[in-house]
């Protein structure tokens, strides 16, 4: 018998995966393989940009400092099946470097353009791999991370420290 979810993990770093000219907040990625570079994404079954990543087979995982939290969030409670979420939101966008229909927030500080493949599952939430196209970006990107804590709390870095062995 499998306990039931419990989300003591948090904090999950929070992405925003840009797919076509939609976007969505995303706590659930990981990186797993550094050759080939190689990320994975876990993704609601209800959410539109399922769909979009389905039908287009790319997408583009954006990196976005603390101050720009509000509309990254608010993003998350949007459906780009009803909304023009970047109009509504104000968030000019600029066309990927290597994908060919996703568009990027021009405020992203890092982003990894991906070209995906869906990877079979039974869970609640499809599960994508997706290969490196494209990557750029700069230690601006990791400075004030937005955090997500889960339920509706955010946190940035407070302390860093480095190991000397
Ligand atoms: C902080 C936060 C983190 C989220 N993380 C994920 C995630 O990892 N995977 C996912 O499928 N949805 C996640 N969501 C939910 C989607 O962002 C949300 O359902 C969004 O409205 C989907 O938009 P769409 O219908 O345009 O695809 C998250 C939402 C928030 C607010």
């Amino acid at each position: 018998m499998e306990a039931r979810y419990r989300a003591h993990f948090y904090p999950m770093r929070l992405a925003l995966l840009a797919v076509g000219e939609n976007f969505m907040p995303m706590a659930w990625w990981t990186p797993v393989s550094k050759e080939p570079f190689r990320f994975l994404l876990a993704m609601d079954r209800r959410n539109h940009t399922l769909s979009l990543l389905r039908e287009l087979g790319e997408a583009a995982l954006c990196f976005l400092p603390w101050e720009e939290r509000a509309w990254v969030v608010r993003a998350g409670y949007l459906s780009g099946r009803r909304a023009q979420k970047a109009q509504k939101l104000g968030i000019p966008l600029r066309p990927a470097r290597r994908l060919v229909r996703t568009q990027v927030p021009e405020k992203a500080l890092a982003v990894y353009e991906l070209r995906v493949v869906e990877w079979p599952t039974d869970g609640d939430h499809s599960l994508f791999l997706g290969d490196v196209l494209h990557a750029e970006g700069g230690a601006e990107a990791k400075r004030r991370p937005i955090l997500f804590l889960g339920f509706r709390d955010f946190a940035t870095l407070g302390e860093t420290w480095r190991f000397r062995p």
